[in-house]
């Protein structure tokens, strides 16, 4: 295998053989490719594509590439997990979790820390006093086992392959493109070994799909993939022009998840919990559709044994639940409407800067986050605001970060007259 030769190839819009490109992946894994032909290859895919054959290829490479865990088969029961393409305020897992396992159903879950203008649910678990996101393989099945719910960081030896790509692709603009998304998504579900997944692919402004169409080809790329290694794949298109919820940042996050299953928090992040843990039980070996899961689903908001089974799980992994000790920041600034009106945008991608700005996001790989810091949206797309009134709260370190926080979130907010006409949160679901 000359990787010259794929390059090219692959640059002049040729389709490349199953086994190419499980070479090509294997030597790069092994170092036997240098990163500069790698980047070549990867941009070569950006303007060219892959095709379906392709993407699978390179999907069960990346899956080859480290160990596998059949959770299904360790503990007997079909396991459901959740994953989403990368949103702002997108704190569903830490809601969900919770929810379905009080229902019953076993999730076992790795995810993935914050890159970019995304979060991730790893550091928004960090923010909980005490919880240990670095669990062996062995732990995630027993405390699964056990309390229903685990959610550990990705074990170094699943899917190394998209380790090294993806932080390769982070620095060469290679991210957005739909088969390098499904390969690098599906490969780690596969490999964590779910036997059905609900995934949440955002669209807007605030994701790495801007259209429906975009999300719609990146969401069939998945479901193909997922239905070839025997998984059953829901897709769930979701608008992600404005954060979800109101708290973008790591503790305001975890405090709105508890708020979630407390019965309460934003009507959005509430529809989406509601309806994603109904997909996940109707995917589940409990044997009811969606309409008897949403019912199931809405007991355990309301009798508490979500909330119980968020307080088990926190514990079981070292973390003290009360959201009281979550850390907070010691200055809060109000950020308040220049004028009168209603909002008409509320744009994820600069509510994301300012929430970088103050230090609760990482531009590099392996930086540290402040958990306490981010963003409070009081007010969000389609709400009236009266001049003067609060829109948002920053919660910042200091006085200069919090400054320079509200230029970048004024910035997100766009306020005019009238009413704007509403948008749905949920755009389609894929089944
Ligand atoms: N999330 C992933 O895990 N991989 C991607 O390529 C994009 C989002």
């Amino acid at each position: 295998m000359h990787a010259v030769d794929l390059i090219e190839r692959k640059r002049n819009g040729e389709e490349l053989s199953a086994d190419d490109v499980r070479e090509l992946i294997a030597a790069y894994v092994r170092g036997d490719v240098p990163d500069y032909q790698a980047a070549a290859f990867l941009m070569a895919v950006w303007f060219r594509g892959l095709t379906p054959a392709e993407t699978y290829a390179m999907t069960d490479a990346m899956v080859a590439s480290g160990v596998t865990v059949d959770l299904a088969a360790r503990l007997g029961r079909r396991v459901v997990d959740k994953h989403s393409t990368g949103g702002v305020g997108d704190k569903i897992t830490i809601a969900v979790g919770p929810v379905v396992a009080a229902c019953g159903v076993p999730f076992g879950k790795m995810s993935g820390r914050g890159l970019g203008h995304t979060g991730g649910t790893l550091d928004k678990l960090e923010s909980i006093p005490g919880f240990r996101v670095e669990l062996t393989t062995d732990e995630l099945v027993e405390q699964t086992r056990e309390i229903g719910i685990a959610v550990a960081g990705q074990t170094a030896d699943l899917v190394p392959a998209d380790r090294k790509l993806y932080a390769l692709r982070d620095v060469t603009a290679t991210i957005d493109q739909d088969s390098l998304i499904a390969a690098s998504i599906m490969s780690k579900k596969i490999a964590a070994g779910a036997s059905a997944v609900v995934l949440d692919v955002k669209v807007g402004k605030g994701a790495f799909m801007r259209t429906v169409d975009g999300a719609r080809k990146l969401a069939q790329e998945m479901r193909a993939l997922g239905e070839q290694a025997g998984m059953d794949v829901v897709c769930v298109l979701t608008d992600m022009d404005q954060p979800l919820g109101r708290a973008v940042g790591n503790a305001l996050e975890v405090r709105e998840a508890w708020e979630a299953l407390s019965g309460g928090g934003p009507a959005d992040l509430r529809e989406l919990v509601v309806g994603e843990a109904a997909q996940l039980l109707a995917l589940s070996d409990l044997g009811v559709d969606e309409e008897e899961g949403r019912r199931r689903v809405e007991t355990v908001l309301e009798d508490g044994s979500a909330l119980a089974t968020y307080d088990r799980w926190v514990r079981a992994q070292g973390g003290d639940p009360d959201p009281a000790r979550l850390p907070v920041a010691p200055v809060v600034l109000e950020v308040t409407a220049p004028v009168a009106g209603y909002v008409h945008e509320l744009g994820a991608r600069e509510v994301a800067a300012a929430a970088m700005e103050l230090g609760a996001g990482r531009e590099v790989a392996g930086a540290p986050v402040d958990h306490a810091v981010g963003v409070v949206c009081i007010r969000k797309r389609g709400e009236e605001v009266a001049s003067g009134e609060p829109l948002a709260e920053i919660h910042a370190r200091d006085g200069a970060a919090a400054a320079r926080a509200e230029t970048a979130l004024l910035a997100a907010y766009e306020i005019g007259v009238g009413e704007p006409e509403p948008r749905p949160l949920v755009l389609e679901v894929l089944r």
